[in-house]
């Protein structure tokens, strides 16, 4: 029989190598989007359009969208918190955009110098402009269960970031436990107010794996009808703004994990090896293989 379809992006050459506290090449940047374009992703979150100050490590988005060997059917795609990094992304060619909230005002401060609603306001000139433009807009909330600033974080917080990010046309609006400390327990709550509100298929589960629960996070979501999850391979990643905080679920293991479970990904665990393997010799600070 037909098995149930989950999508999986991949975050990695974003959500990974912000983090990165050593210097990657753009060559190497270009190098591990281009492994990844072999695996079967139909996205991929390939740069960030934000302060070079604030994150010197995605100051290269450009170079990198110009330089990767874009494949057919694949959306390369960026964030944008404004309407500079808009311009910045659609000028780069990038396919869709990504507007990033927080459901804690200590997060969205720490990471995007406002608060919530001011955020909300701030995005409102980007989903216009990607509409015009006729680029797929999706949204973030981040710390949607534990923030590192202000603790814990109630299911409503959430939901209301997440309608608002709806209201302004984000297609799909993705939930990230950006510290890695929420549970099964928490994650169900906040999926409980979640979908009071909008459709499981409008929402991805963005998980962090600090405390190793990230792949059962993401059994509790697929149990309340989530088929979308970000991920990055050999779990690269974390936010320069949450500290502490490690990489996204690793791309492998939530494959494996959803083939277990029945779920078909569509990605070859081949080509995700190899791009792995690339991405741990980025984050080991190893010389990367000519
Ligand atoms: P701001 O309001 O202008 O204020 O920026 P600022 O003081 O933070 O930054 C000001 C400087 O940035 C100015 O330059 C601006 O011109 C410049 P200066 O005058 O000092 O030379 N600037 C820009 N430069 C390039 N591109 C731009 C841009 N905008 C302003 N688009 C802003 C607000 C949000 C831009 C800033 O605070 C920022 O870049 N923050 C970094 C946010 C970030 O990238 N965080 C990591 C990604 S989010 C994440 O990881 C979570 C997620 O994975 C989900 C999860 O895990 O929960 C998505
Ligand atoms: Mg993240």
């Amino acid at each position: 029989s037909a098995r149930d379809a989950v999508r999986i992006v991949e975050v990695s050459p974003r959500d990974g190598l912000q983090n990165e506290p050593r210097a990657v090449s753009t060559a190497d940047k270009v190098r591990l989007v281009d492994l990844l374009s072999q695996a079967g992703f139909a996205e991929i979150e390939a740069a960030s359009f934000v302060s070079p100050k604030r994150v010197p490590q995605m100051a290269d988005g450009a170079a990198v969208l110009a330089g990767i060997r874009r494949r057919v059917g694949i959306r390369y795609s960026a964030l944008a918190p404004n309407l500079r990094g808009f311009e910045a992304a659609r000028g780069a060619g990038a396919d869709a955009v990504s507007i990033f909230a927080s459901a804690s005002e200590g997060f969205s401060q720490a990471n995007i110098g406002c608060s919530i609603a001011d955020s909300l306001e701030r995005f409102r000139p980007v989903a216009e402009a990607a509409r015009a433009a006729g680029l797929p807009l999706r949204g973030y909330v981040s710390c949607v269960t534990d923030c590192p600033y202000d603790g814990p974080v109630a299911p409503v917080a959430a939901a209301s970031v997440a309608v608002s990010l709806a209201e302004l046309g984000c297609a799909e609006i993705s939930l990230g436990d950006t510290l890695g400390r929420a549970t099964p327990e928490t994650i169900r709550a906040m999926l409980a107010a979640l979908l009071a509100e909008l459709p499981a298929t409008r929402l991805a589960g963005h998980f962090h794996d600090t405390a190793g629960r990230a792949l059962v996070n993401v059994e509790a979501s697929l149990d309340l009808g989530l088929r979308a999850f970000d991920a990055s391979v050999a779990g690269l990643g974390g936010c320069p703004f949450a500290p502490g905080a490690a990489g996204n679920v690793d791309t492998l293991s939530l494959h494996r994990r959803l083939v277990e479970l029945g779920f078909d990904t569509g990605l070859d665990p081949t080509a995700l090896e190899r791009a792995a393997a690339f991405a741990r010799s980025l984050r080991t600070g190893s010389e990367a293989a000519a």
